[in-house]
């Protein structure tokens, strides 16, 4: 058995040994034919039937190698100079040509002439260019006659210094020749010279720093090949820009688009981008608090991530929120965590490896339905527990009226105080808000309180709140509402108990919202009816506000504010047991304000009931008692 597997193993190696081989083999013979492929064709050599002359004609690239910077050349003045004294400040181009070339070397200098001309850099300051002779027959006359035409046609002051036109023996040459990779032959047939088009650009120091091929050199390429050669002491940030993008291929003699550090490029500008952003937006936000508020600097470098907590209910409802933030950040820091650990531990070690089904284990499974599922219920249950507290408010609770209309907050207390988009409380007293609108949903919105509640049309809606400290607070419309929503904000104001009562007596009121609908009462002949008998073809109404009310179909309803409110523009939806649907509706006749001030009346005759105790009904001062 464990021979049998021994062998099994044996085999299995071998086996793996033979592929690699064969992989190993494969793969050299693919480089070498793709490397055949791809290899550039030395510049001016055909792969075919070359004639004896041309088999050694080509460039050979010597990238980094030192050329020789003690060999000896005539300049144009027939002087004897030595190659190194045009090195050692700047980037250099070299040329290896003759001047009475019939075809190429003209082309290869028009090519340079042509892309300079373009360049943005100074022949002669940023960089220079040396023109050697490959024909140590020609004289330094030839070589200036040649410099005088180009420098006339490249036409920039300055140049005649940047460009030489060197001549040399036969020695010379060879030594620039060989280091350069540069290969040439002689054929005494025709008289001429069968040599690679192309031209090398140096370092300062002479060593070889690109090849580029042909008869035409694209300026952006010749720049950048200068700017590397210089080692970025030319050039601008944009080059730098550019390099990163452009990568030198030896095998073409071009530069060519890295598309990856294009992209990483492209995500560093949008990283840049969005904290920019960010940066201005929060600024802006600041400079906005500051207006308004008068905070001090300091506070504002604090960064307000939150709203102030100027509620009873900020704590509890910061508290859910810190408790949200941490589960998310702790199950994200897991997740990467976790992935990083999974990725490095399994890891394909081996070419050949195949992966193990995965097995599933039972516990494991209940663990994690088990242990999201006991999360997402305490985060259900805190959340509905906070929403409640927040939609039951406190029964001796200062009540407040809220309409919103596009696009403003009308408010009225209870005496009669009316405000628009402004909301004077006091401190430390729970405030019920009573809201509905005119016409679309508007949402009553008070970051500092953290309550947020919808008016709604056709109903009242509640909510309450108690505020902590004395302040001023930001009120908005949280819900899209039409054109000026954005414009329905307004502040509260809370303010110490004195204060609140200065203001309560300071402003003017037209009597209180219970006298005003007492008054409607009787204008709208609502009074006609409701007797305080309760002899009369409409119920009695003392007494009823919150109490349980029987309906003729024999079901029961609270006589809340919403039940009072669909009584009068809906009389027959809801009859009270014992009495005939004969009310008219009141819908359109009377205003969302109005409706809250008969509300308030009728409320306030419960009020008047329960004070009077046993003894009968007692009409309040000035007032017309029910009949
Ligand atoms: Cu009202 Cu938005």
């Amino acid at each position: 058995m464990r021979a049998a597997r021994n062998n099994l193993l044996i085999d299995a190696k071998l086996s793996g040994a033979v592929r690699v081989v064969f992989g190993l083999a494969f793969l050299v013979a693919l480089s070498i034919s793709t490397a055949a492929q791809l290899a550039p064709m030395p510049a001016g050599v055909q792969q075919n039937q070359l004639p004896a002359t041309l088999q050694n004609v080509g460039i050979e690239q010597r990238l980094n190698d030192q050329i020789p910077l003690d060999v000896h050349f005539r300049d144009e003045d027939g002087q004897d100079v030595e190659l190194g004294r045009y090195f050692g400040r700047r980037p250099l181009v070299l040329t290896l040509v003759y001047y009475q070339c019939p075809m190429l070397c003209t082309q290869i200098l028009n090519g340079v002439e042509r892309s300079i001309k373009v360049l943005s850099f100074g022949l002669g300051t940023d960089f220079e260019i040396v023109s050697v002779s490959i024909n140590p027959r020609e004289t330094p006359q030839l070589a200036s006659e040649k410099k005088v035409q180009y420098l006339r046609s490249y036409n920039h002051a300055g140049a005649e210094a940047g460009w030489h036109f060197l001549t040399g023996t036969q020695e010379s040459i060879e030594r620039l020749a060989a280091a350069v990779g540069y290969k040439y032959a002689y054929d005494p047939k025709t008289d001429l010279y069968a040599h690679a088009s192309g031209i090398v650009v140096l370092t300062p120091g002479g060593r070889i720093s690109r090849y580029f091929y042909g008869i035409e050199y694209p300026p952006r390429d010749l720049r950048l090949g200068l700017v590397e050669a210089s080692q970025n002491k030319i050039g601008t940030p944009v080059d730098k820009v550019l390099l990163y993008c452009f990568h030198y291929d030896p095998s073409t003699g071009k530069y060519s688009l890295l598309v990856l550090n294009l992209v990483r490029l492209g995500g560093i500008l949008t990283i840049i981008g969005v904290v920019l952003m960010l940066i201005i937006i929060n600024r802006k936000r600041k400079k906005e608090m500051e207006r308004q508020i008068n905070i001090e600097g300091w506070q504002l470098a604090l960064l307000p991530l939150f709203p102030e907590q100027a509620s009873s209910h900020a704590g509890a409802v910061d508290a859910l929120l810190y408790f949200l933030l941490g589960i998310t950040t702790l199950i994200t820091i897991l997740i990467f965590f976790l992935i990083i650990y999974y990725m490095i531990k399994y890891r394909r070690r081996r070419d050949d490896e195949i992966g193990r089904p995965v097995v599933p284990i039972f516990q494991l499974e209940v663990a994690w339905i088990a242990i999201p599922f006991v999360i997402t219920m305490v985060i259900f249950a805190w959340g509905a527990k906070l929403y409640f507290d927040a939609s039951e408010p406190p029964s001796n609770s200062l009540e407040v009226y809220v309409v919103g209309k596009q696009w403003m907050w009308k408010i009225q207390h209870i005496g009669g105080q009316r405000e628009i988009n402004e909301l004077h409380v006091p401190v430390g007293r729970d405030i019920k808000l009573t809201m509905t609108t005119e016409d679309v949903i508007h949402s009553f919105f008070i970051p500092a309180f953290r309550i947020k509640a919808d008016a709604v049309p056709g109903r009242f809606s509640t909510t309450w709140f108690r505020a902590t400290k004395a302040g001023q607070y930001h009120l908005f419309c949280a819900e899209y509402c039409g054109t000026n929503h954005s414009g329905m904000i307004g502040w509260v104001y809370v303010m110490e108990p004195s204060e609140y009562e200065a203001w309560l007596s300071g402003g003017p009121t037209e009597g209180s919202l219970a006298s005003n609908g007492q008054k409607l009462f009787q204008q709208l002949g609502c009074s006609t009816c409701h007797l305080a008998t309760g002899q009369g073809r409409g119920p009695r109404l003392i007494g009823i506000y919150g109490k349980p009310v029987t309906l003729n179909d024999g079901t029961t309803v609270t006589a809340d504010d919403n039940y009072i409110r669909e009584s009068i523009l809906d009389p027959k939806a809801k009859v009270v047991a014992g009495f005939q649907p004969i009310m008219p509706t009141f819908r359109g006749i009377i205003s969302e304000e109005q409706l809250l001030q008969l509300t308030a009346y009728i409320k306030s005759l419960g009020s008047e009931e329960s004070q009077a105790g046993g003894g009968g009904v007692a009409p309040a001062p000035g007032q017309v008692p029910i009949r």
